[in-house]
C-alpha cells in the first residue's frame, strides 16, 4: 500500500509515481543516514519514506515548509473535539467581527448561490468593495490596506479575495479559521497542521484552474464551476483534513526528521553541514520556466498574513492579483537551471551521497515542444554519465500529468537519473 496524504494538487506532483521511485532508490538509501527530499514540494515522497527512513525535507516555499512539518512532525496526541472546541471558540469571535461589517453582502451571497441566479451573481462579485479598487467605505470602515492592517479581527482575504479566488463568507471563513490558529495557545506542530488543513479546504474551495492558485477563473464564461465551488464549506473541508490527521491512517513514524526552507543557494552554499548526515538525495526540480511561487502565492499570504502591496504590471494589476515579494527561483529560468544541476552532481560525486534526480521531459521531444523547459534532459545525462562514469544509470516510465489529460501532444516521459557510489 502506498503511504500517501494529499493537501495540495500539485504540479509536479511525484504522488503518481511513488512505485517508479520506490522501485530505483529505496535499496540505494543507507538505514542510519538521512535521506533528503531537497524540492519537496506537496510532501508526496518525503511522507512516503517517512516510515522507514529518517528524512530530510527542504524547499523554498514557505507553504511548503508548513505541509512537509504537519506531514513530517506532527503527532496527533491531545483530544480533537477539545482543539477544534478550541478554535471554534477564537474562529467564532472573528467570524462575528466580520459579520457585523459584511453581513448585507453575506446575505445576498447566500441568496444568489441557493437560487442559481447566474445573472445577477457576476455583477455581485464585480461590485464587492475590495482592496484592489481604491477608496472604498464600507459601513464607515475604510477599505484601505493601511485601515485594514489596523483593525483588531482578521479581514485579509475577506477585503483582498472575495468576489475572485473566493466567496464573500468562504474568506470570512478563511480569515476566521486563521485568527483561531494564531490566537489559540498550539504547539508549532499543531499550528502546522491546522495550516496545511486550511490549505486544503482552499485548494477544494478556490476559483481557479485544476486547484492551483496561480490566477482566478473569468466569471462569465464559468458560471457553472462557480455555483459549484463558492458552495463549498471552507469550515467543513478543515474539519475533514484535521480528522484525517488524527485517523490511524496518518504516519506518526519519526525517525528524526527535519524541515528547512532554504533555497538551493542557501543550501549549498551556507547550509552544507547539514548533508553530515545525509546518505541519500532525492532531487525533483522544477521542469519548465513557471514559477511555483505563482500558483500557490496565496498559501503563502495565509500563512505570513502581512497586508501586503499588491503586485503592479505596467501600471495594471496582475491577473493573478499577486501581491509584492514573491520568489523568483533561478531554477525556473531555462538560462541558469542546468548549471545549478550540475553542481548538484558535482556535489554528490565529491561528497558520495548516492542521488536520485527526477525530472519530466515530453515523450517526443522532436514533435513535441520543448520550450517551456528549463533544460535539454539529454544534456543533463551526458553530464551524469561524465561524472558518474560506472555508478550512473537511468530509468524512464511513461505518464501523464494529471492536469494533460487526454492530450498525447503534451505526453512526458518521467525520467529518474541515479548515483549509486
Ligand atoms: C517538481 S516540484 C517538487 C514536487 C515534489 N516532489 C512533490 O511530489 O510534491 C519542484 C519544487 O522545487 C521548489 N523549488 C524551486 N526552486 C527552488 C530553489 N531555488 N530552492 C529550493 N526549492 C526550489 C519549488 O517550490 C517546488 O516545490
Amino acid at each position: 500500500m502506498k503511504n500517501e496524504f494529499p493537501i495540495l494538487n500539485y504540479p509536479g506532483s511525484k504522488r503518481n509515481l511513488l512505485s517508479f521511485i520506490d522501485e530505483y532508490t529505496t535499496s540505494h538509501i543507507p538505514k542510519d543516514k538521512a535521506v533528503f527530499d531537497i524540492f519537496a514540494g506537496s510532501g508526496a515522497v518525503s511522507y512516503f519514506y517517512k516510515d522507514r527512513f529518517k528524512v530530510y525535507a527542504n524547499d523554498s516555499e514557505q507553504y511548503s515548509s508548513v505541509i512537509l512539518n504537519a506531514l513530517l512532525k506532527f503527532q496527533p496526541k491531545n483530544k480533537i473535539d477539545e482543539l477544534l472546541k478550541e478554535m471554534d471558540r477564537f474562529s467564532e469571535f472573528n467570524k462575528q467581527k466580520l459579520i457585523s461589517v459584511y453581513n448585507d453582502w453575506i446575505n445576498k451571497e447566500k441568496e444568489l448561490l441557493v437560487s442559481l441566479k447566474f445573472d445577477e451573481i457576476e455583477q455581485f462579485y464585480l461590485s464587492f468593495p475590495n482592496v484592489w479598487k481604491e477608496n472604498v467605505v464600507l459601513n464607515n470602515m475604510e477599505v484601505t490596506i493601511e485601515k485594514l492592517r489596523t483593525l483588531p479581527f482578521y479581514c485579509l482575504f475577506t477585503s483582498y479575495y472575495s468576489g475572485n479566488y473566493f466567496g464573500v463568507y468562504q474568506s470570512v471563513e478563511i480569515d476566521s479559521i486563521r485568527f483561531a490558529i494564531e490566537e489559540a495557545d498550539l504547539n508549532i506542530e499543531t499550528k502546522n497542521m491546522l495550516l496545511s488543513a486550511l490549505f486544503y479546504a482552499m485548494k477544494e474551495a478556490v476559483f481557479s484552474k485544476d486547484g492551483h492558485m496561480a490566477q482566478p477563473l473569468g466569471l462569465s464564461n464559468n458560471l457553472e464551476k462557480l455555483f459549484k465551488r463558492r458552495n463549498v464549506s471552507i469550515y467543513e473541508k478543515f474539519v475533514q483534513k484535521v480528522t484525517d490527521f488524527f485517523s490511524i491512517s496518518f504516519l506518526t513514524e519519526d525517525k528524526g526528521n527535519k524541515v528547512f526552507n532554504y533555497t538551493f543557494d542557501e543550501l549549498f552554499f551556507n547550509k552544507m553541514d547539514l548533508f553530515n548526515d545525509v546518505g541519500f538525495i532525492y532531487a525533483d526540480p522544477p521542469y519548465t520556466d513557471m514559477q511555483y511561487s505563482r500558483y500557490f502565492h496565496l498559501l503563502n499570504t495565509l500563512v505570513n498574513y502581512q497586508y501586503p502591496e499588491m503586485t503592479m504590471y505596467r501600471g495594471n494589476l496582475s491577473k493573478g492579483l499577486y501581491t509584492e515579494n514573491r520568489f523568483q527561483s533561478p531554477l525556473s529560468q531555462k538560462s541558469k537551471a542546468i548549471v545549478y544541476h550540475k553542481k548538484l552532481f558535482d556535489f554528490c560525486k565529491d561528497k558520495k551521497i548516492g542521488l536520485a534526480f527526477s525530472f519530466a521531459y515530453p515523450f517526443d521531444p522532436v514533435s513535441q515542444p520543448t520550450n517551456r523547459y528549463v533544460l535539454n534532459i539529454f544534456d543533463l545525462i551526458d553530464y551524469g554519465k561524465n561524472v558518474f562514469k560506472g555508478d550512473f544509470q537511468y530509468y524512464t516510465q511513461d505518464y501523464n500529468h494529471s492536469n494533460n489529460r487526454n492530450s498525447n501532444s503534451k505526453k512526458v516521459l518521467e525520467y529518474l537519473l541515479l548515483y549509486t557510489p
